[in-house]
């Protein structure tokens, strides 16, 4: 299975040693091998139909902050051109533009790729008129690792939907908020150092005010609800606020009261909305650090609460995996009908 990789940071990096480090298994669990043909980023590319040791390119990139030269083509080009069954798109998320991953995966879909990503921005902005696109180009599209990092959430939700009606979602959706509200009230540190310390671990977005102003968590919203069928929003619906004036002394004073405050996210058939509230401790969503939690709350069969890490390089490129073991299985499953 031929493999390009667009964007080369925390996650595009842990996922192509992952698969490295995989390949026996995948072999003989699933029956394929992956072979990475191309791998993009922001500065250039680097390709070779047989296979790229990736090993070597991430040493590359650690030195020099580049996979390889600028070639002549721009990486829409490369993605079209490229022999390659499934396009992995992990670039910077832009939640204004969606760009450069809007592209990125258009080309694909266009040149009869897969696509598996856990880029937001294309999906918080265009999640219909992709889902359209690739259904046209008779190619899949998978986003697993972009609500919950490594945590199943939107498989999840999915599953609770069946044969039941998902009236509402309630979840903590960003890791990096999380992480510093925990920080804060348990440690009692300022809220700048708490970030600081959310970037140095890769939990952040490249632009942290993404996470802080509540549009990461919009965001994901947006993917959820669209993906279970509660709204065709796009991330301009939402209603946000981030947790930006939230202090240590609010989240202390709230500890002190046995309760949480926590940047919560509700999506239901009257709206979207993304706020801090203030929740009992012993709420099943009251979860500390990178940890997200997703209440769905069905109709018949009442509420389901999934709880896990929800960001980080390791955690998310695992996300990427499943997602790609999926495509293998279902193009297994074509080829014999
Ligand atoms: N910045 C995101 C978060 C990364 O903190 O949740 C995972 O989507």
């Amino acid at each position: 299975m031929r493999l390009v990789l667009a964007g080369f940071g925390v996650v595009g990096q842990s996922f192509a040693q992952l698969v490295k480090e995989k390949t026996p298994d995948l072999a003989a669990k699933y029956g394929f091998v992956p072979r990475v043909v191309a791998i993009i980023d922001s500065s250039g590319a680097v390709m070779d139909e047989k296979g790229l040791d990736v090993a070597r390119v991430v040493t590359k990139k650690r030195k020099t902050g580049k996979v390889g030269q600028t070639s002549g083509l721009g990486a829409r080009e490369i993605i079209a051109r490229t022999e390659a069954d499934v396009l992995i798109e992990t670039t910077p998320t832009d939640f204004k533009s969606g760009e450069p991953g809007l592209g990125h995966i258009k080309s694909a879909f266009i040149s009869k790729k897969h696509v598996v990503t856990c880029n937001k921005g294309p999906l918080g902005i265009a999640f219909q008129a992709l889902q359209e696109l690739a259904r046209h180009n008779s190619v899949q599209f998978r986003y697993s690792g972009a609500v919950g990092g490594g945590t199943p959430i939107l498989d999840f939700g999915k599953t609770c939907s069946t044969g039941d009606d998902v009236t509402r979602v309630t979840g903590i959706l960003n890791g990096t908020c999380n992480f510093i509200l925990t920080k804060m009230e348990r440690e009692r540190v300022s809220f700048a150092d708490a970030l600081a310390e959310a970037q140095r671990e890769g939990y952040a977005e490249r632009d942290p005010t993404l996470d802080i102003n509540g549009y990461d968590s919009a965001v994901k919203l947006v993917i959820m609800a669209n993906h279970l069928g509660l709204s065709k929003a796009t991330v301009r619906e939402v209603n946000v606020r981030g947790i930006q004036d939230v202090s240590a002394e609010k989240a202390w004073a709230a500890a002190e009261k046995g309760e949480a405050i926590r940047l919560i996210a509700v999506a239901d058939k009257s709206g979207l909305s993304v706020q801090p509230s203030t929740i009992a401790r012993d709420d099943p969503l009251c979860v500390t650090g990178t940890y997200n939690a997703v209440k769905f709350h069905c109709k018949d069969s009442g509420d389901k609460v999934i709880v896990g890490r929800g960001a980080g390089g390791p955690e998310t490129a695992s996300s990427l995996l499943r997602d790609l073991i999926e495509i293998r299985g279902s193009m297994s499953e074509a080829t014999e009908q």
